[in-house]
């Protein structure tokens, strides 16, 4: 009796793992993208003043404007673009308000879009949801989990409408060098095609690399929408805010959908998000040492045990391990690992069919977490390789 869409949009195989230990206490639980730190404090104050004062009503549909202008303010100084809070910047309910928003009014159905394989779920399913066509782009190991000018030429056909990149890559935690960002970008140009720009782990990178925004490239504004959460930066995964930038007809439409679907994000959580984006950003920089700190033992300790294969991850926070050596589909895997160790991993397959042969495993957890899952699996992974001989 249920639509059509209930069947071909699927649902989070991250979920699916997550959902089995929700409540447990006596796993290491490394799944969800969750980072373990609390919201700075001045970003809690913000939204009880905000509550306090009377921000408990409806918005407008874009968001507040002095919300929309400290996020034109973020969006210049941190990413290079400029954007008309009015006219080119709309508050979202996090970076996946803004995901399925730009799919609904992008693409027709039947229009191919591009999207990085293993990626985020959501990004497949968003394009499904709003009738288009998938095509996936393969982000290879040997390639540090980037993808090329050519192999994007390569993808693109009179039928292509949009490309989704998202660097720093969530599972892979793959960046885009800029050098190769900018020759996309030509691409993109050349062939007339949108981008949907998800900068969900814009702060989360390991190298000495500068940042480099497609958004802000020349001939891109036109292009592009950026999409910025503050879910993963200041650790505010249920406020549930985030914001976009792109061409003022895409956001037009977007802001006119929003209304429909959620109205506007929550008054609250917007106040939050100004006090987070131009208030000190100490807080941020304190929580990357952390996570540069974790990226560095959990890759030293997974790639010490046999039969793992894992290069240090670039930007995100996850380790995306090549784990075929033990000859078992990255499912059974986790459901092993799970029973035998009670470390809680995603499969590869979970982010598309690339990434069959790779698990995924979240280091926004303590390091004693880190270091007490990493001992498990030095202790068991090895087992499967002497039980394969
Ligand atoms: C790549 C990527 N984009 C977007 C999101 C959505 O984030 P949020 O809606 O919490 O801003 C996530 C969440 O994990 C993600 O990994």
């Amino acid at each position: 009796m249920l639509a059509d869409r209930n069947a071909y949009v699927p649902g989070s195989e991250i979920r699916k793992i997550y959902n089995m230990v929700i409540g447990r206490t006596d796993v290491f639980d490394m799944t969800v993208g969750l980072p373990d730190f609390d919201t700075p404090q001045h970003i809690k104050e913000a939204a009880k003043k905000a509550i306090d004062e009377g921000y408990t009503k409806y918005t407008h549909n874009a968001g507040l404007i002095e919300v929309r202008e400290a996020f034109a303010q973020k969006i210049k100084r941190d990413n290079g673009i400029d954007a008309d809070p009015v006219t080119e910047l709309m508050c979202t309910s996090g970076g996946m308000g803004a995901l399925v928003l730009a799919n609904m009014v992008i693409v027709n159905p039947g229009d191919e879009v591009i999207y990085p394989d293993p990626g985020f779920v959501s990004h497949y399913a968003h394009i499904k949801l709003a009738q288009g066509v998938p095509v996936s782009i393969q982000l290879k190991k040997k390639s540090r989990f980037s993808f090329t000018a050519e192999e994007l030429e390569r993808a693109i056909t009179e039928k292509t409408k949009m490309l989704v990149i998202n660097s720093p890559n969530n599972p892979t935690g793959g960046i885009i060098p800029s050098k190769e960002m900018k020759r996309i970008a030509e691409v993109c140009i050349d062939h007339d095609i949108y981008v949907l720009a998800d900068e969900a782990y814009e702060k989360f990178r390991y190298g000495t690399e500068k940042p480099l925004f497609i958004g802000s490239l020349p001939g891109m504004k036109e292009r592009t929408v950026s999409l910025f959460s503050l879910s993963k930066t200041y650790a505010m995964t249920g406020w549930r805010i985030g914001a976009c930038v792109g061409p003022r007809e895409v956001i037009a439409a977007m802001t006119k959908l929003q209304e429909h679907i959620v109205a506007m994000p929550t008054s609250v959580s917007q106040k939050a998000a100004e006090a987070a984006v131009i208030g000190p950003q100490s807080c941020v920089d304190d929580m990357l040492k952390t996570f540069k700190k974790r990226r560095d033992i959990i890759t030293k300790g997974l790639s010490a045990i046999e039969g793992v294969e894992l290069d240090p991850p670039s930007g995100a926070f996850y380790a995306f391990p090549d784990v075929s050596a033990y000859g078992m589909k990255s499912y059974d895997l986790v459901l092993k690992l799970l029973k035998e160790t009670s470390v809680v991993t995603v499969h590869g397959s979970a982010f598309g069919k690339f990434g069959e042969g790779f698990l995924r495993l979240c280091y926004a957890v303590s390091t004693e977490r880190i270091e007490e899952a990493l001992s498990r699996l030095d202790t068991f992974l090895p087992t499967l390789l002497r039980n394969a001989v």
